[in-house]
């Protein structure tokens, strides 16, 4: 049964019947995906929330925005259509696309004082703190554009982000590795110029690889949304306090840096890295997780909501095939990793516990071949996940159900006690 802290919560929010595992309210899989047999829009006693914006079944391995399979969506789209998809609810037509695509062009420059504030962290910093420190500062170059309730401030807000956060990954990677930040070249597609960004220097034309930009802008495709994972709900519940898109995207890549989260596809690597450099065996590492020996883990494998393959994972194995080719890259990382899953999906241990590779697991090798350094290889999911976090924190804002987040406690600790008089 479910116990409501207040009755006017309980009147507001009242108990929805599940029918045959669907909730009745809104016909969706509200009920079978979370066990809840109610709905409570605001996390208010339950940490539920209501979205119409990415669809997951765990079970059957499904993954779509707005509808759309996540398939078609990678082999069809760009990064950018599908951020506007998320965003505004439908694909755009070629003129929207066009002028979505300009104005972001337009917005990519840095304020010249903001690219100061990188010289003030330490070379050593990771790229993901500079990140979200960098997302924070914006707010304090954007006071014009902070109102949440102001839809033309929301609006500037969402191209300002969507073409800065490339650049600041971008300066993050050049700060880390000691090089010259280079200036945005509007003249490329949004993909091509954070390449550039990224690998271009002053010495030298940067010339574009097309195998690159397509598999780089699928990878940020499948990266968009995933509906409320730690950090998106992270945007939402910040969001709505009512603080500004900027604060609440900053947090979400905090919570995204996390090992158990967008983490993950940087662990993977480090554990690929570390077998090849102990000289063990495969077999012998699946052994000694499944001995569950201390700090030994098959990272990139499991998933909170999948109990199948990961819709997305199936799709980068495809890619990481063609893209190691094409870019004619033998890495001995991918060799272990192809060895690994092998040996895992013919283990009873891990198809019992339905423990499946997730798209952390083939996405590191990519990045790598691509010549990303590691500790950027979580800066890319943030850019992917971006244009799902906008979409979500104004999905929340302009819901009128939103209330301040306030997660229900259940309180564990000692009854009242008497003061101890001596
Ligand atoms: C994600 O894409 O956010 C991760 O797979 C984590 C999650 O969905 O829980």
């Amino acid at each position: 049964s479910v116990r409501f802290s207040h009755e006017e919560t309980a009147a507001e929010f009242p108990i929805i019947p599940a029918v045959d595992g669907r909730s009745a309210a809104d016909g969706s899989s509200f009920t079978r995906q979370t066990g809840l047999t109610f709905y409570d829009p605001g996390f208010v006693n339950t940490a539920a929330t209501r979205s119409a914006i990415t669809y997951i079944d765990g079970d059957a391995g499904i993954l779509r925005y707005r509808g759309y399979d996540i398939a078609d969506l990678a082999k069809n789209s760009t990064y950018l259509e599908v951020a506007w998809l998320l965003i505004y609810g439908e694909l755009p037509t070629p003129a929207e696309l066009a002028e979505f695509d300009e104005k972001i062009r337009r917005h990519t420059l840095l304020h010249e004082d903001l690219k100061q504030f990188f010289s003030a962290l330490p070379h050593t910093a990771h790229p993901m703190s500079m990140l979200s420190a960098a997302v924070s500062a914006l707010s304090t170059y954007y006071e014009d554009s902070l109102d949440p309730h102001d839809p033309e401030a929301v609006e500037i807000s969402t191209i300002r982000l969507l073409a800065k956060l490339p650049v600041i990954a971008a300066y993050a990677h050049k700060k880390a590795i000691g090089q010259a930040f280079m200036f945005p070249d509007n003249s490329l597609s949004f993909v091509e110029n954070f390449l550039k960004l990224n690998f271009g220097t002053f010495a030298e034309p940067y010339e574009v690889n097309p195998v690159l930009v397509q598999a780089l802008d699928r990878l940020l495709i499948l990266h968009e949304d995933h509906e409320q994972n730690a950090s998106t709900s992270t945007v939402r519940l910040v969001g709505s306090t009512e603080a500004n898109i900027f604060a609440s995207i900053s947090a979400g890549i905090h919570a995204l840096s996390g090992p158990l989260h967008g983490g993950a596809n940087e662990a993977v690597l480090n554990m690929l890295g570390d077998i090849r450099g102990s000289g063990e065996s495969v077999q012998k590492f699946i052994e000694r997780v499944k001995n569950k020996e201390r700090g030994v883990k098959l990272m990139g494998f499991g998933h909170r909501v999948y109990k199948n393959f990961d819709p997305r994972a199936r799709v980068v194995k495809e890619s990481a095939d063609e893209v190691l080719k094409d870019l004619g890259v033998s890495d001995p990382l991918l060799d272990i990793a192809r060895e690994l899953e092998q040996a895992a999906l013919a283990d009873d241990y891990f198809v019992e516990r339905k423990l499946y590779p997730n798209i952390d697991f083939y996405t590191g090798v990519i990045y790598k071949a691509m010549g990303f350094p590691t500790r950027m290889f979580t800066v890319l999911f943030a850019i992917g996940r971006l244009p799902g976090w906008i979409a979500q924190w104004r999905e929340a804002n302009t819901d009128p159900g939103t209330k301040i987040g306030r997660p229900q406690q259940v309180y564990t600790g000692p009854p009242a006690r008497p003061w101890p008089t001596s």
